[in-house]
This record gives structure tokens, C-alpha cells and sequence, in this order.
């Protein structure tokens, strides 16, 4: 409607909105009919746009499928588990293999590219949407054509049959395969197909995006491309799809409010943008989609309270992002978001809390000169690694409930948010060059070469830490032969000869050896998992308290070159992760963000380059703290003036602090 998009431009400066990403879902008004394209209303948007100085990512328009083109070709439409071929619904679900789909697609990226990648107000691609994508269906294509790709991909990893039997163990149960053409369906019980099916859907999707981006850049082959990632979502291996594309960008959608304090959120949220910011060896990534108010899938869709939409924002910054950019710009009018936050509301105009919240943010990132383009870098890296997680959830004990991969690992990281110490999440095929401290929560899976590069790291000064169910299986999910934790076995100098589960009730107690370096103390807990284990080198520094393994090393370390390596055998309470990382930290001297010690709720993190660093603090919780600086060599970004000693941060406030020295 031409008065909306009229409004649309006024409301748009009014705003101070300067990036859009636009043509996301576009495709069915892009192409209404088979071959009838249709790019007027874009030109019109385009230039509109351009006219009020906002910067444009074109979308590639992959994620939603135009009805015409999914019945004429049902072979786009994706293959469930079980075979059934889905109907023409919802979207992302497109078969990633199919000839057809990437043809149809590839005229129309080609068209997109040719049209505008040189318009001046056009800076970079966004590569469809969320690949794997938010489905009620079918993650993945089962269809025959997926099946083919996929026996193929095999043929060139494993080259023969016999290799990929054994591979995968698959004589088991009578299961293995004497022709190619067998390999059409997942079996749940045979580990290694399950996780090279996964590996192949990631290399498809990377095959896929790939041909979108080699479309779009026919025309203008430096603009940048980005594709956006998802919070917690495992499907894909999010690492090996950003070795693809210029920059990483994710969407980020914390259920801020659902606790009486914002800290649990705020240490989710901060996790995924260490983790995106990672993925790319920590190079800036944006924020490309974030809600200015509430969402419409959250069970209790609570509207952002006031300071929250500034704050969360500062902590995307903080993190390592250039921007901060929404979903949605206009509240859809019907259909599945229409209940979703936008910056304009269906009350159409520019009076309303969440507007005034989206100028105010606006104006505050127009006052952050100098931070875009800067890095974080950390001391500390905590390992998350997709396979391993893969593998975790497809195996068959030792323990099948309460895994909690993911969890752990943000249990992890949580005590570095907690300490403000900057952190790094990587995988196992990440540079450790960098790093002091690398904690690798339930290592599972160690892949060829990681436990020597490990070593490595340890040898040359490095602190490594590993927990309970590592160094089980190698990167074909066959178990290491000859003890636990396999290759870690020397690196950790023990030998785990029983990986015990506990029961949800059988806590068991965790008892410090006196007097230890780490200032451990008291008792702890443990659940969930034991491991049982004897010293082959290392030294305890904590025994289980009961069962029969009472008195055995449950926290043991060992030295290894300039380095040190410790084992925690047991998931234990949070209690005990505080106070053994912030023993490992003392003992390493890493430092925080910030010398100050901040309450609890106020976290701080940095970022910087060779010349100045700029300190990020901010206050999760709903009542006022107050914070002594110790040190007054920082000026207020936002007020320019020199930054008092102590001062108080109102309830979800927050202060962004410079100063001339490089960061560290
Ligand atoms: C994202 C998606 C958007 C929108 C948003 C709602 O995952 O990319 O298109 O649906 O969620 O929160």
C-alpha cells in the first residue's frame, strides 16, 4: 500500500534506522509466476531507501518457496525421516539437492545480483535465512535425490565399501551394506552414519549456499556476504558454513524477563555472541536480527521492560558486534508474526514506547565511533565442538538422560561471564594458539590431531582443563581401544577405567585435598557423572566422599611442559566451578575486564584494538548497583568527560568507558 511505504520512509529517518535487510522471503512477489519477474517494487524500495541515506544487505530470497514453483516441482519440497514428502508449508524447508530448486534459484539471484550490486546503496548479500531453518517439519531431506548426494560423498570419504562398514561398525546387528544403493534411510544404532549424515547435510548446505553466492556474485564479486546464524541450534556445523562467508551474523532472541534478575539471559545471550564472534577467528559480526520489544513463540511473550531494548543492545556491541539490527521493521498485518515486535507497531506511527526505545538505541550507537571494527581477545577459550555434540546425543549410554552438552559448556563459560573474564567459544579445529586457559567440557570425541595440538598447547605454557566423558570415541564415533580418555590419556596422566552415572538422586560428595593451590574448599557435589580413575602422573587435588570409589582422585593435575592439565571426573555443583575457575584464573593470572571487583548481576567485558580499549559494563539486574572503578583513567563514551572513581548504574544500566592504551 503506497501510504504505508510512504510512512515506512518517514518513520524510517525518524527512527535513525541506517542498514535494512530487505527481499528476505521476497520470492513469490519477485516472481509471481514461473519466468514473470517482477522488480519494480523493489527498484521503488531501493531507491527509497537510498534517498534517506539507509544502507541495504539484499536478501537471497532461497528461504520461502513460492507456491507455483513448489506444486509445478514437488521435488523442491522437502523428504521427512520417514519418507513422506511434505506439502507446500511453512518455510526453510526446501531440499537443499535439488536441480531444480538451485536452477529456479539461481536465475533469480543472477537477475537480483545483475540489477543491484552496484547500487551505491546496496553494501553486502544475506544469503537466504537461517539455513536448516525454524520448521515444525522435516530438518533435514530424506528425498532419493538427497540420498544419492549422500552415498556419493561417501564414495569419496570412504572409496570403498569395506571401509565404510568397518568405519561405522555396521556388521553389528547385521547391518552392513553390500551395495551403495542400500544407503537410504538413517539407522539410529549405527553412530558413524548418523554423524556423517549430519556431515553431510552441513557440506550440503554449504554446496548450497555456495551456488547462491557464486550466483550473486557474477555482478560485484567483492560485496560481502553473510548468512544468519541461530542461537542454539545444533542441526548444522555452524564453524564450517562461516569458513564460507564474509561475515558472521546471527539472531538473537533471549527470553529476557522470564526470571526475576535478566543474569540467566544475559549469560545465554553472551554466550552465542562469544560463540559467532569466534567462529570467524573472532573477527566483528553483527547482530542481524534481534526484537525492539517481545516475540510472538515465547510461551509468555512479555514486552522488553524499560532500558532493556538500550541494554541488550550494548551488550551485542560489547560482545563484538557492529550493529544491532530488528526483526520486524512493521509489524505484518496478518499471518503467523503479525503479534511479533517491530519497530512500528499496527498502531502505524512513531508514539510509542518501543519507537522512542529503537531512536534512543539509534542515537547511542551513533556516539560509538571508534568500537566498530575493534576485537575482543581473549585469554580464555571454552571448546564447543558441533560433532562432539552429534555424537553425545546419538550415543547409547553411558548415561541417556541429562546429557546436557550445550549446557555444560554454557555452565562453563557462565563462570567467565560471572568473573567479567572476556572468552572465546571454539571448536576442536580452532587455532589454541592464542589462548591461556582452554576448558573443553565433555570432549567426547577427539578428532585426528586435536589431542597432539593439545599437547602442544600445554607444552608451551597453556592451561588445559578437561571434565568427566572424554577422550571415549575418535571422529568415526569408534570407542579408543586400551584405556580412557584415549589420546588424553598421556596429557592427563590417568587412566579412566569406569565412566559411573549417577541417578538424579545419588549426589555424591566431593571432598578438596587440604591446603590445595586452588583455594577449594568444603565439600561439593556431584551428579549425573562419575568417572572412576587412577593416576598415571598426576596429582589429586579433590576424592569422591562416598560410594565405593570414597577416598579415589576426583579433580586430579598434571604437568606437562611449561603447562598444566587438569581432570574434573565428576559433573559437580556450581559452587565448586566458581571456585576452581577462579583458582585457575588466579593461578594463571588472567585477568578481567576490569580490576574492580563488580556486584553481582554487573558484568564487563572489552573491546579494543592497538591503541585504545573501550570497557563494556552493564547491569542485569532491577535495582541499582554501585561500582567502584578503583582505577580513574577512563573517559565516559557518552558524556566525553572523565569517568568519577565510583558511581552508581541504575537498574539495567550500563557505561561504556575508553581509554589510550591497547588492549590485551
Ligand atoms: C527468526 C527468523 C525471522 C523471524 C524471527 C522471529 O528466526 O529469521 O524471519 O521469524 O525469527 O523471532
Amino acid at each position: 500500500m503506497p501510504e504505508i511505504l510512504a510512512a515506512d520512509d518517514h518513520l524510517m529517518k525518524l527512527s535513525g534506522i541506517n542498514a535494512v535487510s530487505l527481499g528476505i522471503f521476497a520470492w513469490a512477489a519477485y516472481e509471481p509466476s514461473e519466468g514473470n519477474y517482477q522488480f519494480g517494487w523493489l527498484d521503488e524500495r531501493i531507491e527509497a531507501l537510498h534517498r534517506n541515506g539507509i544502507q541495504i544487505f539484499l536478501a537471497t530470497p532461497s528461504g520461502g518457496k513460492p507456491a507455483w514453483l513448489a506444486r509445478k516441482y514437488p521435488e523442491i519440497r522437502r523428504v521427512n525421516a520417514e519418507g513422506r514428502r511434505e506439502p507446500q508449508q511453512e518455510r526453510h524447508n526446501f531440499c537443499y539437492t535439488s536441480p531444480i530448486y538451485r536452477e529456479k534459484l539461481r536465475a533469480i539471484n543472477t537477475k537480483l545480483a545483475k540489477r543491484y550490486a552496484a547500487h551505491p546503496a546496496v553494501i553486502g548479500w544475506h544469503i537466504s535465512n537461517e539455513y536448516s531453518g525454524i520448521t515444525r517439519g522435516a530438518t533435514e531431506c530424506y528425498c532419493p535425490q538427497c540420498f544419492k548426494a549422500f552415498q556419493d560423498w561417501l564414495k569419496q570419504r570412504y572409496t570403498d565399501l569395506e571401509t565404510l562398514n568397518r568405519t561405522w561398525w555396521s556388521r553389528f546387528w547385521s547391518k552392513h551394506f553390500t551395495a551403495w544403493e542400500q544407503i537410504e534411510f538413517i539407522d539410529a544404532d549405527i553412530h558413524g552414519m548418523v554423524i556423517d549424515w549430519k556431515r553431510f547435510v552441513t557440506a550440503r548446505t554449504i554446496d548450497f549456499m555456495l551456488a547462491e553466492i557464486d550466483a550473486v556474485h557474477q555482478y560485484e564479486p567483492k560485496l560481502p556476504t553473510t548468512t544468519n546464524l541461530m542461537g542454539d541450534f545444533q542441526l548444522l556445523d555452524n564453524a564450517k558454513l562461516a569458513a564460507h562467508v564474509d561475515f558472521i551474523s546471527w539472531d538473537a532472541y533471549p527470553t529476557w524477563h522470564k526470571d526475576s534478575d535478566e543474569s540467566e539471559q544475559a549469560c545465554w545471550t553472551a554466550f552465542h555472541h562469544d560463540r559467532y564472534r569466534s567462529i570467524k577467528g573472532g573477527q566483528p559480526f553483527l547482530m542481524l536480527e534481534s526484537t525492539p520489544s517481545g516475540t510472538n513463540w515465547w510461551p509468555v511473550c512479555r514486552s522488553k521492560r524499560p532500558g532493556m531494548h538500550a541494554l541488550s543492545s550494548v551488550q551485542a556491541i560489547a560482545h563484538g558486534s557492529e550493529g544491532v539490527l530488528y526483526f520486524q521493521w512493521r509489524q505484518s498485518r496478518g499471518s503467523s508474526e503479525k503479534f511479533h515486535g517491530a519497530v512500528v507497531s499496527h498502531a502505524g506511527h512513531e508514539n510509542t514506547r518501543t519507537f522512542r526505545d529503537v531512536q534512543e538505541t539509534s542515537a547511542l550507537l551513533g556516539k560509538l565511533d571508534g568500537i566498530p571494527g575493534t576485537s575482543v581477545k581473549p585469554d580464555v577459550a571454552v571448546l564447543y565442538d558441533a560433532e562432539n555434540a552429534w555424537a553425545i546425543e546419538s550415543a547409547q549410554g553411558p548415561r541417556n538422560r541429562d546429557k546436557n552438552y550445550l549446557e555444560t559448556v554454557r555452565e562453563h563459560h557462565r563462570q567467565f561471564w560471572l568473573q567479567s573474564v572476556p572468552v572465546d567459544i571454539i571448536d576442536s579445529e580452532a587455532s589454541f594458539a592464542s589462548y591461556r586457559l582452554l576448558v573443553c567440557p565433555m570432549l567426547y570425541m577427539v578428532k585426528k590431531g586435536v589431542a597432539e595440538r593439545l599437547r602442544t598447547f600445554a607444552e608451551q605454557g597453556g592451561t588445559l582443563v578437561f571434565t568427566y566423558l572424554s577422550g571415549l570415541v575418535d571422529e568415526s564415533d569408534l570407542c579408543f581401544l586400551g584405556g580412557f580418555p584415549g589420546p588424553l590419556r598421556e596429557l592427563c596422566g590417568l587412566w579412566v577405567e569406569e565412566n559411573d552415572t549417577l541417578w538424579d538422586h545419588g549426589a555424591m560428595r566431593i571432598c578438596p585435598e587440604e591446603a590445595n593451590d586452588l583455594e577449594l574448599s568444603g565439600t561439593y557435589q556431584a551428579r549425573h557423572y562419575a568417572d572412576i580413575l587412577h593416576l598415571e602422573g598426576a596429582e589429586t587435588l579433590a576424592t569422591y566422599g562416598d560410594d565405593f570409589y570414597a577416598g579415589q582422585p576426583a579433580l586430579t593435575r598434571n604437568r606437562i611442559g611449561k603447562g598444566e592439565v587438569y581432570y574434573v571426573a565428576s559433573r559437580n555443583d556450581e559452587r565448586f566451578l566458581a571456585d576452581f575457575f577462579s583458582g585457575l584464573t588466579a593461578r594463571a593470572a588472567i585477568s578481567p575486564a576490569l580490576a574492580a571487583k563488580l556486584p553481582t548481576g554487573v558484568t564487563a567485558t572489552l573491546r579494543g584494538d592497538g591503541n585504545t580499549t573501550h570497557v563494556f559494563i552493564m547491569n542485569f539486574t532491577h535495582v541499582s548497583k554501585k561500582i567502584d572503578l578503583v582505577e580513574t583513567t577512563w573517559k565516559d563514551v557518552l558524556t566525553g568527560e572523565h569517568a568519577p572513581q565510583a558511581f552508581e548504574l541504575p537498574p539495567l544500566g550500563y557505561k561504556i568507558l575508553t581509554h589510550h592504551a591497547p588492549i590485551s
